[in-house]
């Protein structure tokens, strides 16, 4: 009989452009340790769909790649973040925080509870001739709205203006780690079960 895996670290956010697979490895972790995965793009893809007061806030921004305005998305998943990191079960974000203040928001709800704040921040590295393809290669497969070629190149310049800063945020916190995103999807997911510090199953 095996025993699940086990890791040490359960507080995560996944720090990545658009196509370096945030999406793809923490549904793989999520559903490996049962850790609540929160996507702020699928909670406003949902929100759009369902022509809510959000969803009609954000959808113009969303189609044009831009980023929805900080109180929006505070609004929508703070006292959600909140809730999964209180309830003890361990957590992804994955495309929250994108600013610098929405993660200082984040950081004063949080950090001054060391047990429920971030554990760690993992930086998907991954070349943008590879994040062109991706994108562009699932923009045929699912037809995802802002996968359109020039929609592409806008999310990485506002990946590259207002996300990459978030780098040295946490890179002062101390939480910082960089792994290598292109690699096989099984390759990635290995690098970062060793930053989580997995044990193997026990025989
Ligand atoms: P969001 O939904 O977060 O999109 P994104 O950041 O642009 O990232 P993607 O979902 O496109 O990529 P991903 O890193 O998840 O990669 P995936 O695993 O899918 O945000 C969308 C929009 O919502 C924003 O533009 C903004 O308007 C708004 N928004 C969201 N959060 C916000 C916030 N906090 N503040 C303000 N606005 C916000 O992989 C991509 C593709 O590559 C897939 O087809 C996958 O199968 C493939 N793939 C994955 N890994 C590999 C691999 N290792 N090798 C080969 N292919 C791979
Ligand atoms: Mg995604």
């Amino acid at each position: 009989m095996h025993a699940a895996p086990h890791i040490r670290l359960h507080r995560l956010l996944l720090l990545a452009p658009p196509g370096a697979g945030k999406g793809t490895q923490a549904k793989r972790l999520s559903s490996q340790f049962g850790l609540q995965h929160i996507s702020s793009g699928e909670l406003l893809r949902q929100e759009v769909a369902a022509g809510t007061e959000i969803g009609n806030l954000a959808k113009d921004d969303l189609a044009r790649g831009d980023l929805v305005p900080d109180e929006v998305i505070l609004d929508m998943v703070l006292s959600r973040v909140c809730a999964a990191a209180r309830s003890g079960r361990g957590y992804i974000l994955d495309g929250f925080p994108r600013t610098v203040s929405q993660a200082e928001a984040l950081h004063q709800e949080l950090g001054s509870e060391p047990e429920v704040y971030l554990e760690v921040a993992i930086h998907l590295s991954v070349s943008r001739e590879e994040l062109r393809r991706r994108l562009l290669a699932r923009a045929h497969r699912e037809g995802r709205a802002d996968d359109t070629r020039s929609t592409i190149e806008h999310r990485l310049e506002v990946f590259d203006g207002l996300t990459e800063p978030l780098l040295a945020f946490y890179e002062r916190q101390g939480l910082l780690v960089t792994v290598n995103g292109e690699q096989s999807e099984d390759q990635v997911t290995a690098a970062l079960l060793d930053v989580l510090g997995a044990r193997p199953a026990r025989v």
